[in-house]
């Protein structure tokens, strides 16, 4: 059995935690259904005041719902397509404060009132780029890839601040090693 406590003194220090317990759930495990299944739980558990938690995938150059907690949800997002589709597109974080001034908002729920998505790359780090590829800051020639996103909705408005967005990206760095793989598993029947 699997019994993670979180409970942080403040928002930076949840946000350590979390990414510790993600790590050790996902630690050892090659199938990323089952680490994005693990780590969507996780968020849902132990982030207050969401109504949805989970993942798209990166498959093809459109988004494909993952593993998620929450109400059933839009299945594709093609890139540039509401928050979701502009972190995909933008290779960037995308906090937004209230949903209905974002235009083009997916609302899969009409409950949510404010969204934090941020990407998840691998083989580089986030920069100016062609959809789906970043060029690498560090000035290498590596490129990012994007494997997918990781979404949260919230009902309350202003939900998501500076340290969630600090925080949710460390977690995504954390992870991308261990969801390689999350983006190649389009069913061949
Ligand atoms: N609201 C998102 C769509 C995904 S759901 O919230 C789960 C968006 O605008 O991209």
């Amino acid at each position: 059995m699997y019994d993670f406590r979180i409970e942080a003194a403040d928002k930076a220090e949840l946000w350590r935690e979390l990414t510790e317990a993600a790590d050790a759930l996902t630690s050892g495990e090659p199938d990323p259904v089952a680490n994005m299944a693990n780590v969507a739980a996780l968020l849902w558990e132990a982030l207050p005041d969401l109504n949805w938690a989970g993942f798209y995938r990166n498959i093809g150059g459109e988004l494909v719902l993952g593993p998620f907690q929450g109400r059933p949800a839009c299945i594709r997002i093609p890139f540039g397509k509401g928050v979701c589709g502009a972190a995909a597109a933008s290779l960037a974080p995308q906090r937004i404060d209230d949903v209905d001034a974002f235009p083009g908002h997916i609302a899969c729920d009409v409950a949510s009132r404010s969204e934090l998505v941020v990407p998840i790359l691998i083989d580089g780090r986030a920069g100016s780029h062609a959809p789906g590829m970043a060029a690498d800051v560090r000035g290498t020639s590596a490129p990012a890839r994007l494997l997918g996103v990781i979404d949260l909705d919230s009902p309350s408005a202003g939900r998501f601040d500076a340290e969630d967005e600090a925080g949710c990206v460390k977690l995504a760095q954390r992870l991308a090693g261990r969801l390689h793989g999350m983006a190649n598993m389009v069913s061949k029947g």
